[in-house]
């Protein structure tokens, strides 16, 4: 099904494998269209479907990375590359080691940068200077996008952040105790993302009802940072039937 909410094209799928197809689709179309497209990737659970959809696919030569260059939304910090928590090794874990993307044209936040604000700094520049063209994201169960948290300023670029005890307990679930999680991370900022000239966001499961029902149905506010999508040209929002219950509701 899919309805526009509020400027964003959004459609609901029947269940999690779904949401990865459809998900997948929209990067194939991009990838397709433009071959040397600059996508921006995201981490966590929800993304894991597409990426196994994405590695089918180009096995299956309907999609090639060989022009792709990849920037990625977030980094925890202080955190090796090597650790297998990090989102450096979750993106090659997950989708780099298994699609023909060039090893030098892979691009994430440095968590084991000496000089954490001269390395966003970087990054923002190398991010901007390059221009995002689709930028993929999962969403918080505060509502946040990358990991900027409530209250991040809508300006806000590239930059070090003191996580939300929400977003620690809820990323425990990957780590062996709440103590491992890193309290920090790197993100591109709100700003940042919302100068990627398409956006697609993916949500899913119960616990994000709530959530993805303000972000299309409540006020553009930093309090729900992923609102903002709201006032972005090209948002394509896919979500499960789950996660689109309320909404589901409300039309
Ligand atoms: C982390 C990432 C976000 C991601 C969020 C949701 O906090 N920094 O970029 O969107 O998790 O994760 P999940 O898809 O596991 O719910």
């Amino acid at each position: 099904m899919q309805i526009d909410l509020n400027n964003i094209k959004v459609f609901i799928e029947e269940d999690y494998d779904k949401l990865s197809k459809k998900c997948a689709e929209v990067i194939k179309a991009q990838m397709n269209s433009k071959p040397d497209s600059n996508i921006g990737f995201a981490t966590g659970g929800t993304p894991v479907g597409t990426y196994k959809e994405l590695i089918r696919m180009n096995a299956e030569k309907e999609v090639d990375f060989s022009g792709i260059t990849a920037f990625n939304l977030d980094e925890y910090y202080p955190i090796l590359k090597s650790d297998s928590q990090s989102y450096d090794y979750f993106m090659k874990d997950n989708l780099f080691n298994h699609v023909n993307i060039k090893k030098d044209r892979l691009f994430i936040p440095n968590g084991e940068a000496k000089d954490v604000d001269l390395e966003c700094e970087e990054y923002e520049k190398h991010v901007m200077s390059a221009g995002v063209d689709l930028q993929i994201l999962g969403l918080g169960l505060n509502g946040h996008i990358g990991f900027n948290e409530p209250e991040s300023v809508f300006t806000g670029k590239t930059h070090h952040v003191n996580l939300d005890e929400s977003t620690i307990n809820a990323n425990a679930r990957f780590f062996n105790s709440y103590e491992e999680v890193p309290k920090s991370a790197l993100t591109m900022g709100i700003k940042t993302i919302m100068m990627a000239k398409k956006i697609l966001i993916m949500i899913s499961g119960e616990n994000k009802a709530e959530i993805a029902e303000k972000i299309f149905f409540g006020d553009i506010t930093p309090f729900v940072p992923a609102s903002v999508l709201q006032l972005h040209p090209d948002v394509t929002a896919v979500l499960d039937k789950e996660a689109g219950s309320r909404i589901m509701k409300r039309i």
